[in-house]
């Protein structure tokens, strides 16, 4: 019972970066609580961050086989990288897609998302209480329903 939490580019500097958009708490306090969330349910969450594509494409591959459901914020990937798509559905993981704000009331090139249709499910606005619904929703609806 795995879940992979994947944060992309930009999401290490969460808590100190653009606070007004993306809130104060800080990435290493997000994956702290999801690690407690998913051991509350049984579940081992691992996570990974990274500012780089072929990193974090790498990282999908490895989950093959091994992960029950991904969480994934690509960041500004998102909106260009069919690569990372590409390679979800490769391994044929299933996958929820998070953003902390709320994409669609902002820029209008934020509005289209390379992994939204073939997503479990989406979540958006919500802040980094988001991560906490998701790793909830992937414990009871992904993993524990294959017990
Ligand atoms: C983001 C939204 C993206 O548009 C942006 O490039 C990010 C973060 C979010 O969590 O709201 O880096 O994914």
């Amino acid at each position: 019972k795995s879940i992979l939490l994947i944060n992309g580019p930009n999401l290490n500097l969460l808590g100190t970066r653009e606070p007004h958009i993306y809130g104060h708490t800080t990435l290493a306090d997000v994956e702290s609580n999801s690690r407690e969330v998913a051991a509350s349910h049984g579940a081992i969450l691992e996570s990974f961050q990274s500012n780089h594509e072929g990193a974090i494409v790498d990282r999908i591959q490895a989950a093959r086989g091994k992960v029950d459901g991904i969480i994934i914020n690509p960041g500004a990937y998102t909106h260009t990288s069919v690569a990372i798509r590409d390679a979800l559905l490769g391994v044929a993981i299933p996958f929820i897609e998070l953003h902390v704000s709320n994409v669609h009331a902002r820029e209008p090139w934020r509005h289209h998302s390379y992994f939204s249709d073939k997503a479990a499910g989406i979540i958006v606005g919500l802040g980094v209480y988001g991560y906490k619904v998701a790793v909830e929703h992937v414990c009871v609806n992904f993993v524990e329903k294959e017990k």
